[in-house]
């Protein structure tokens, strides 16, 4: 559904590192996983939607947390208070499908980079419901990391190459520390960290890892196929569409 947002706060949180917090109106209703797709100029640059997470969403208001990088995100920086915003959500499928399959396994929150966001939104969510979850953050730096003391309210630890924050390492790392037989791992990252949970599980007894990709996106809605992944049976499975939520073991990683 496309929705005329209006803009109530976009704040720098960290270095390069913004807040952005939408009155969507009370028909915008949203589930942990999902991401909007929006439209930050009229003009031709640039052109296509760019798609955010959401960081949390109430009532009315929806929330990304988003990384400056290129055109579209320096532009998206520049939205003050009171200004439109077009975009089109809640889209993909949530968490919480999958949650449903995990009955009482202990459950394990992993975001990398700006995938961070997106997990913070299920870390809410868990919170809100009652139930344990470790919670696990990764970052090349402290400087890279995402919104730093919301995660810490939801009890999350962190790691960093550089030892900056948390613990020195890769979230493999301290996955390992922490991992039981029969957990169920939620994430959203880069691939290489897909990778390198995958390899921290493999001798782990009944481990399910559920990862959330953040493939380049043309549309959004399941139309131009510019966001597919491989998966293990040799078909396709749009990112936008069908996911971004996969169970890791069918994706070709
Ligand atoms: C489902 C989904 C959810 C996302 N959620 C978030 C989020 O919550 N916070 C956030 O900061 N970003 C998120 N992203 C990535 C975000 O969409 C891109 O960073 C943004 O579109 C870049 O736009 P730009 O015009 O600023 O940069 P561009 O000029 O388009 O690209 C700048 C640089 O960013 C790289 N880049 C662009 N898109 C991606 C991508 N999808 N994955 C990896 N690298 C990319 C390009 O290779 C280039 O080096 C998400 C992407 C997807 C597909
Ligand atoms: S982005 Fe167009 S099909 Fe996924």
């Amino acid at each position: 559904m496309k929705f005329n947002g209006k803009v109530l706060r976009n704040k720098e949180i960290a270095e390069n590192i913004w807040k952005l917090d939408i009155n969507a109106g009370k028909q915008f209703k949203s589930l942990p996983g999902q991401f909007i797709n929006v439209l930050i100029n009229d003009t031709y640059e640039p052109l296509l939607r760019r798609p955010f997470s959401i960081f949390e969403a109430s009532d009315k208001k929806v929330s990304i947390v988003y990384k400056v990088l290129g055109a579209g995100t320096k532009a998206l920086a520049e939205k003050k208070s009171g200004d439109s915003l077009d975009f089109i959500g809640p889209l993909g499928r949530s968490y919480l499908e999958f949650l449903k399959r995990a009955k009482n396994a202990s459950i394990i929150v992993i975001g990398g980079g700006t995938g961070a966001a997106s997990v913070h939104y299920l870390a809410k969510h868990l919170r809100a419901a009652g139930k344990k979850f470790v919670f696990i953050q990764g970052a090349r730096s402290a400087c890279n990391m995402v919104a730093v003391p919301e995660f810490k309210k939801l009890g999350c630890s962190f790691s960093t190459d550089d030892g900056s924050l948390g613990e020195k390492g890769f979230v493999s790392d301290l996955l390992q520390k922490k991992i039981t037989g029969g957990a169920v791992i939620f994430a959203c990252g880069p691939k290489p960290m897909f990778r390198a949970i995958k390899q921290a599980c493999a001798n782990v007894k009944n481990v399910k890892i559920y990862a959330s990709f953040e493939e380049y996106m043309g549309c959004g809605i399941g139309a131009c196929l510019s966001c597919v992944i491989e998966t293990t049976d040799g078909t396709y499975k749009r990112v936008c569409k069908d996911g971004t939520v996969f169970d890791l073991n069918d994706v070709v990683i």
